[in-house]
C-alpha cells in the first residue's frame, strides 16, 4: 500500500466539474467563471443556478429558479413545530444542525433531486431565524417571496426590509462562500451520500464538519481576537503573546492557499464598503502585524489571511451577531453542497478509502483464562 497521506492532504479523492481551487496562484472559480467576474454583482440566486446547471442564467437573477425557492421558503406546518420544539436558548449553530436533521422525514431518499436541494437551501434560512426569534422570546417573521433569498433571510431576522447596502455586502459574501471544492464538509457530505443515503443526513453530516474552528467554526473567533486586541497600538504584543503561548491565529492559514485567500481580497473591498472605518483599520493593523509574525515564526508554512478573517469583519458589519457567523457560513454553503450531492449521485461509488495500519502484527495470543474466572 502507498505512503499514508495525514489529513488527506494532496490526495485527491475523485473528480468534479463544479469550483477549481488554486492554491498556489490564489484562483477560484465556480463552473470556470472566476470569483471576481461574480462580485460584486451576481446575485445568490444566479450563483445557485451555476453551480447546479454549470451555466449562468439568461436573466439575473434567474425569475423561474427564484420562484422556486421562494415556494418554499415557508415551513410545513410539521417542521414549524418542529423548530418551535428546540430548547430555546441553544447556540442557534447547534440548533440548525438538530432542525436540519429533523428535516428528514422519510421523504428524501436516494438519489438526491433539485427539488430536495431547493428545499434545503430555502427552507433552513426559515428555520433559523423562526427560531433565532423564538428564542429570543420574540414572534417568527414570515418570509417574503418578493425579496431575494439575501434580503429575506435579514428580513426574517430583524422584521424590517433591510438596507440595501446591507443585503449587497452579504450577498457577495454568500456568492463567494457558496462552494469550495472538496473541502471538509462538502467532503463529508459526500462520503454519506456516497453509502447511498439521503440529501438531509449528509446535509447534517456536512454541517457537523462545519461547526470547527479549523473549518466554519473560526470567525467569531476572529472578531474575538479583535476585540481582544482593543487598539492597533495593541495588535504587536497582543500577536505575540498569543503566538507565545502556541495559539493559532484565526483567519490565517489554510490547507489548500499557499497565498492569499483570493475570497479575502473581495471580503476585505467589501468590508470597505460596510465595515465601521475605525473597525476596519484595527483589522487591517492586526492582519499586518500577524502576517510579519507568522513569516518569522512559522517560517515556511506559507500562513496568509483566509476568507474567515473578513468575513467576520462583513458579518458583524452587517449586524449579524456573533453566534450567527457559522449558522450564516453553512446557509451560503446549501448551494455548494446541493451541486455536490447531485454530481455525487450522478456518478458514485462508495467512498471508502484506506488506512495504513502501525498496529502490533497479528497472531498474538488471547491471555487464558482460569474456568470461571471472571472476564475483566
Ligand atoms: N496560526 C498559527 N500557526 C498556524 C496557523 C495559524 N492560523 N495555521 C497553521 N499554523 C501552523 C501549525 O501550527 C503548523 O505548524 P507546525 O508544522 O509547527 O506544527 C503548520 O502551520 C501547519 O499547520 P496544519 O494544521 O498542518 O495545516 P493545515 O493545512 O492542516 O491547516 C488550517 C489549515 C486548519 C486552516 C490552519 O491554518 C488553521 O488552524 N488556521 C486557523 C483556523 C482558521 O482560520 N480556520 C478557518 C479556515 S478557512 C475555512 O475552512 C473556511
Amino acid at each position: 500500500m502507498s505512503a499514508s497521506s495525514r489529513g488527506l492532504e494532496g490526495v485527491v479523492i475523485g473528480r468534479s466539474a463544479i469550483t477549481l481551487v488554486e492554491g498556489e496562484t490564489g484562483g477560484l472559480a465556480y463552473r470556470g467563471f472566476r470569483i471576481a467576474e461574480l462580485v460584486p454583482g451576481a446575485p445568490y440566486e444566479s450563483v445557485i443556478h451555476l453551480l447546479l446547471w454549470g451555466e449562468p442564467p439568461s436573466e439575473q437573477p434567474p425569475s423561474r429558479l427564484s420562484r422556486e425557492l421562494a415556494g418554499r421558503r415557508s415551513l410545513p406546518r410539521r417542521l414549524e413545530s418542529l423548530v418551535d420544539s428546540v430548547s430555546p436558548g441553544l447556540p442557534p449553530l447547534e440548533a440548525l444542525r438538530t432542525m436540519i436533521s429533523a428535516m428528514g422525514d422519510g421523504s428524501f431518499g436516494y438519489p438526491p433531486t433539485v427539488e430536495q436541494v431547493f428545499d434545503l437551501i430555502a427552507r433552513t434560512p426559515t428555520m433559523l431565524t423562526r427560531y433565532v426569534r423564538r428564542s429570543a422570546g420574540e414572534r417568527a417573521v414570515a418570509p417574503r417571496a418578493d425579496l431575494g433569498h439575501v434580503a429575506n433571510y435579514l428580513y426574517m431576522l430583524e422584521g424590517v426590509v433591510p438596507d440595501p447596502r446591507k443585503v449587497r455586502a452579504l450577498e457577495g459574501y454568500f456568492v463567494l462562500l457558496a462552494d469550495h471544492g472538496m473541502n471538509a464538509s462538502t467532503f463529508a457530505l459526500r462520503v454519506v451520500l456516497s453509502t447511498n443515503s439521503d440529501l438531509v443526513s449528509a446535509a447534517t453530516a456536512g454541517l457537523a464538519a462545519l461547526k470547527g474552528p479549523l473549518h466554519g467554526g473560526a470567525p467569531a473567533k476572529v472578531s474575538d481576537m479583535l476585540d481582544g486586541v482593543g487598539t492597533p497600538e495593541n495588535a504587536e504584543k497582543w500577536i505575540a503573546q498569543a503566538l507565545a503561548r502556541k495559539e493559532r491565529l484565526m483567519g490565517f492559514g489554510h490547507r489548500a492557499y499557499k497565498v492569499e485567500d483570493p475570497r479575502a481580497v473581495i471580503l476585505k473591498q467589501i468590508a470597505g464598503e460596510v465595515a465601521d472605518p475605525a473597525r476596519l483599520a484595527l483589522a487591517e493593523r492586526v492582519e499586518s502585524v500577524a502576517l510579519d509574525a507568522l513569516e518569522r515564526q512559522r517560517a515556511g508554512r506559507r500562513l496568509y489571511t483566509n476568507v474567515e478573517y473578513y468575513g467576520a469583519v462583513v458579518l458583524e458589519s452587517v449586524g449579524l451577531p456573533r453566534d450567527l457567523f457559522t449558522p450564516t457560513f453553512a446557509l451560503a454553503r446549501t448551494a455548494g453542497w446541493g451541486a455536490h450531492a447531485l454530481e455525487q449521485a450522478a456518478e458514485n461509488r462508495l467512498i471508502r478509502p484506506d488506512v495504513e495500519y502501525v498496529g502490533p502484527a497479528p497472531g498474538r495470543r488471547w491471555p487464558e483464562r482460569s474456568a470461571g474466572a471472571p472476564p475483566h
